[in-house]
């Protein structure tokens, strides 16, 4: 069973300048460091909160021209719940990110305010309402009102080309459930809203366009973490429903079992069964 984003990942172009951002700026803690094999350094983990992080690889490379595009298959946004929206609102502004102390509101009725980091990702950051269309069936238990500084990932999103392939992969294989969809002005589906658990969503936006630059190096976003309590079931069960397994399960530098898989666009799902004794658990 998929229990929770675990990480976001992203290749910055300037590690130095992006770790300044995400915090000075947005707080996050550095938590450890990740070496490659022969000692270079290879990856910065940052805490969002508690089991929440933000994975950020050295060598970001300029392959892609742009840093996320709605229109485009791929990747698109971050999401942080972060409590309270009009502090953060304030916070923000004092620090010169946003031009001015305002907040706005998803056609979800959730307040929410939008900034790039140095790379041009958008980040997007909102205060879940306890009355919201999200939690309307399904409800708020698991998830924790209050909190730290921030409450966690909220939701990641991509852009996806066909979304009965992709609903298929995330609801029928993964396990996700479809809260609701959204449609635009038109009247036309544009965004599925599926729930990971209480809190913690995945943004689905339709009608995609070209191929999906998803790559290990490519800056901006490069993969979603879900974390599982049984890896090797998890794995076993997709295998026998007919998902391909990109890397089989093994362990880590950082202790934690981990494999990969695709959705139907490319975009590169980590599964990850976290070890007590990690640096992720530890932190
Ligand atoms: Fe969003
Ligand atoms: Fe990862």
């Amino acid at each position: 069973m998929i229990t929770d984003i675990a990480h976001i990942a992203m290749n910055p172009l300037d590690m130095d300048k992006s770790i300044k951002f995400y915090t000075e700026v947005l707080g996050f803690k550095k938590v450890f460091e990740l070496p490659h094999e022969d000692g270079t350094p290879w990856i910065i983990y940052l805490k969002i909160n508690k089991g929440h992080f933000l994975e950020m690889f050295y060598g970001g490379t300029l392959d892609r021209d742009y840093a996320y595009d709605p229109k485009k298959v791929g990747y698109y946004h971050l999401c942080i719940d972060c409590g309270d929206i009009k502090a953060k609102a304030q916070e923000l502004f004092e620090k010169g990110v946003l031009e001015a102390p305002v907040t706005g509101f998803e056609r979800d009725k959730n307040p929410n305010l939008w900034i790039h980091d140095p790379d041009g990702n958008a980040i997007e950051f909102v205060e879940y309402q306890p009355d919201c269309i999200h939690f309307e069936e399904l409800g708020t238990q698991g998830y924790e009102l209050g909190g730290e500084n921030y409450k966690g990932i909220a939701h990641a999103a991509f852009v996806v080309k066909d979304i009965d392939a992709s609903m298929d992969f995330y609801c029928n294989h993964l396990g996700f459930k479809h809260i609701y969809t959204l449609n635009d002005e038109n009247g036309n589906p544009w965004l599925n809203f599926l729930q990971v658990r209480p809190g913690v969503y995945l943004e689905l936006f339709l009608n995609g366009e070209g191929e999906n630059p998803a790559s290990w190096t490519a800056r901006g976003f490069t993969h979603v973490c879900l974390e599982t309590d049984d890896l090797i079931g998890e794995v076993e069960r997709l295998r026998a429903e007919g998902i391909e397994i990109d890397d089989e399960p093994k362990t880590s530098a950082d202790k934690n079992w981990q494999a990969w898989i695709h959705d139907p666009d490319g975009n590169m799902i980590e599964l990850m069964m976290i070890d007590p004794e990690s640096p992720q658990a530890l932190a």
